[in-house]
């Protein structure tokens, strides 16, 4: 087998999709960025640009324009696309959500949904129907958080979003996505206590949901590789797709001097992968940015000295680093899909 050289190519030797969340915003400003885009990606997520307050910014009026470009960037260039996220409880217009009644609640998700939607069916790589609705610490028995959308329609307004999202689009992969479903704490045992139950109960009543997306913001936390691995295989048993959708590693909590920190990185990258990788489900891997150049956390996870974060394959020169030839030791050493 040649040595892959880049991590999409690395990945298709394992059958593996490779791809990383960006924005139209900086593909079209940063044409060496996009090269690299081009070279190392297979699919590609919006980080913002599918959701609510970009999309819907008022009631049933669609903003397609930044979507559309970036599926037609995707094309162009041979890529898939992913549709991100249709029902959160961030990122809203201040109009969605305001209600009364269960009756107005369910007129806005679900037209939210069928615009979105029947507007890319047949086009999509997958959706993230669902981003994002467990809470632990909302102290609620079935885990679930206390969003707008739950407090006006009960539990049912989960199974109403996949249910109108099939309708829309009968062929779309459709995907809950979630974080903090790898932590060895308590609340990552909730977590995947309260997932198992939420999506066993989805399958049971023929609810149409296809893959679980696996988000992945690690940090020097680590995450529990024998709990993870227990997880992925109830999930799998469960007739789901898994797809790591926001793979990432907050490098705050590791040394400053960047060769050590550029090695505790990609030594976690390179564990995680391992044991998520050793789950035939897992078809799909995209880290939340490619570059350091343009990553969340510079502004949400700083480090406290002041150095700039490093959390992705790439450097902010567009230089890999070893966590991206880690990446494709993972790749080459999973069995193919
Ligand atoms: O668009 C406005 C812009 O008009 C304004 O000038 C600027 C000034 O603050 O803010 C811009 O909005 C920002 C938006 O990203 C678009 O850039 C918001 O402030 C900012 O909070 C928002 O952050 C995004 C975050 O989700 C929101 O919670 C991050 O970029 C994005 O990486 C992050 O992604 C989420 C996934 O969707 C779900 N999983 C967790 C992940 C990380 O939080």
């Amino acid at each position: 087998m040649q040595a892959a050289n880049t991590l999409k190519t690395a990945a298709r030797q394992s059958n593996i999709l490779y791809g990383a969340a960006t924005s139209p915003r900086i593909l079209s400003a940063d044409a060496d960025f996009s090269s690299e885009v081009v070279a190392q990606c297979d699919v590609l997520v919006p980080e913002n640009e599918l959701k609510w307050e970009s999309v819907e910014p008022q009631p049933g009026v669609f903003d397609f324009s930044q979507g559309d470009w970036l599926l037609d960037f995707c094309t162009k260039n041979g890529m898939a696309l992913r549709g991100h996220c249709l029902v959160w409880h961030k990122q809203l217009p201040a109009w969605a959500g305001s209600v009364t009644t269960a009756a107005q609640a369910e007129d806005q998700l679900a037209g939210h949904i069928r615009g979105l939607v029947s507007h890319y069916a047949g086009r999509l790589h997958s959706w993230d129907v669902v981003n994002e609705a467990l809470n632990p610490s909302d102290g609620r028995s079935d885990g679930l958080r206390n969003t707008v959308w739950l407090n006006a329609l009960g539990p049912d307004y989960i199974d109403l979003a996949y249910r109108t999202a099939a309708e829309a689009d009968p062929e779309a992969v459709l995907v809950y996505n979630e974080y903090g479903l790898e932590a060895g704490t308590s609340d990552g045992n909730a977590r995947r206590a309260s997932l198992l139950k939420l999506v066993g109960g989805m399958k049971r009543r023929g609810t149409p949901i296809h893959a679980l997306g696996l988000q992945s913001h690690l940090s020097a936390d680590g995450f529990s590789a024998s709990k993870l691995s227990n997880f992925l295989k109830q999930v799998q048993d469960l007739g789901l797709k898994i797809f790591i959708t926001e793979l990432d590693i907050a490098d705050q909590k590791f040394p400053a001097n960047i060769a050590i920190r550029d090695t505790d990185v990609a030594d976690l990258y390179r564990q995680y992968l391992k044991t998520v990788l050793a789950n035939s489900a897992v078809t799909t891997v995209l880290t939340w940015g490619l570059s350091d150049r343009y990553t969340w956390l510079s502004s949400t996870a700083p480090r406290a000295d002041g150095l700039s974060v490093r959390p992705l394959p790439f450097s902010s020169n567009l230089l890999p680093k070893t966590a991206r030839d880690a990446i494709i030791e993972a790749f080459a050493a999973a069995e193919p899909r």
